[in-house]
């Protein structure tokens, strides 16, 4: 088997004499969509932390393709310009967008026209095109969160960390940034890692999912990715004009974009898991989540 992309192994932090972390062995493979979801507390933001070689761990290490870069001022200058993190609170300049967006690139001295170039594409991904000239801090919440995500992808990393990158965002927007991690993980082939509350986000993005509760890895499993074929497919339309607020079912086919063992309700009726309710393979199914 090929090396992970990350590698953490007996990865343990302490704050104040507590145990806030406690990872035996976790690999995220190369080209990976991973999934980390937990309670409030439950150490997701630390982890990422951990992963992204921004804080130090108390015991253990974490590997970026096979090395540990920790202890080395260049080896860890190498892995940070390969690997962006969009923390949860993000960071925003006091200056444009532009200059927000730009920011990773001019660190890498691009030239201007390449810049401009990047920072366009990147903006008109989030849906922020036209947004260029305004100034970043008096975005709204969501915006601010869609610029940092710009700024993350514009260096077009080999990993991107998104910590809750949905969490203020509306119906619309959390699909633009659904479409957008399919398409940076599947056609750019970026490991992506996020992490999220929300489980049907898990359920629409697939991937691996890793359950972190107190510290620790409760279960790890590995959802299908669904590739939309409309927009609809995923999201009702009601959802995406804002007007349906309690989303419990999308649309599939058993057997090919669901495990045969999921819990599948009809629009309408629910259906009680059982051999005799279970629709055939290829059937259209509405999955309780
Ligand atoms: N710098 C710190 N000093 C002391 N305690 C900390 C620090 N950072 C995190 N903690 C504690 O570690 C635990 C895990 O925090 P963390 O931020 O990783 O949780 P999380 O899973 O990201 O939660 P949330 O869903 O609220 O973002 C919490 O109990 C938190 O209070
Ligand atoms: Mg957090």
């Amino acid at each position: 088997m090929s090396t992970p992309k990350l590698r953490a192994r007996e990865l343990q932090k302490f704050y104040n004499g507590r145990k806030i972390l406690d990872i035996k062995d976790l690999a995220i493979e190369k080209g990976e969509l991973c999934l980390i979801v937990g309670p409030n507390g439950a150490g997701k933001t630390t982890l990422l932390m951990l992963l992204s070689f921004l804080d130090l761990p108390d015991r253990g290490e974490v590997y970026y393709d096979g090395i540990n870069p920790n202890g080395s001022k260049s080896a860890l200058l190498s892995v940070r310009r390969r690997l962006t993190l969009v923390m949860q609170r993000p960071v925003i300049f006091k200056t444009t967008v532009f200059k927000n967006v730009a920011y990773g690139l001019r660190v890498r001295h691009l030239r201007r026209g390449l810049i401009r170039e990047k920072v366009t594409r990147s903006l008109s991904l989030v849906g922020l095109s036209g947004y260029e000239d305004r100034n970043a801090l008096n975005l709204s919440q969501g915006e601010a969160q869609r610029v940092a995500l710009a700024r993350a992808i514009a260096v077009e990393p080999e990993v991107l960390m998104l910590d809750e990158p949905t969490a203020n965002l509306d119906p619309a927007n959390i699909r633009t940034i659904e479409d957008l991690v399919r398409l940076i993980n599947r056609e750019l082939g970026t490991t992506v890692v996020i992490v999220t509350h929300d489980m049907l986000q898990v359920r629409r993005l697939g991937g691996h999912v890793i359950f972190l509760s107190k510290g620790t890895i409760i279960r790890e499993e590995w959802l299908p990715q669904i590739t939309p074929q409309t927009p609809s497919d995923l999201w009702p339309d009601e959802a995406i004009e804002g007007e349906m607020l309690n989303l419990t079912t999308f649309r599939g086919k058993l057997g090919t974009d669901y495990p045969p063992d999921v819990v599948e309700r009809r629009r309408g009726t629910a259906l009680k898991p059982g051999p005799e309710n279970r629709p055939a393979n290829g059937a259209p199914v509405f999955p309780t989540l």
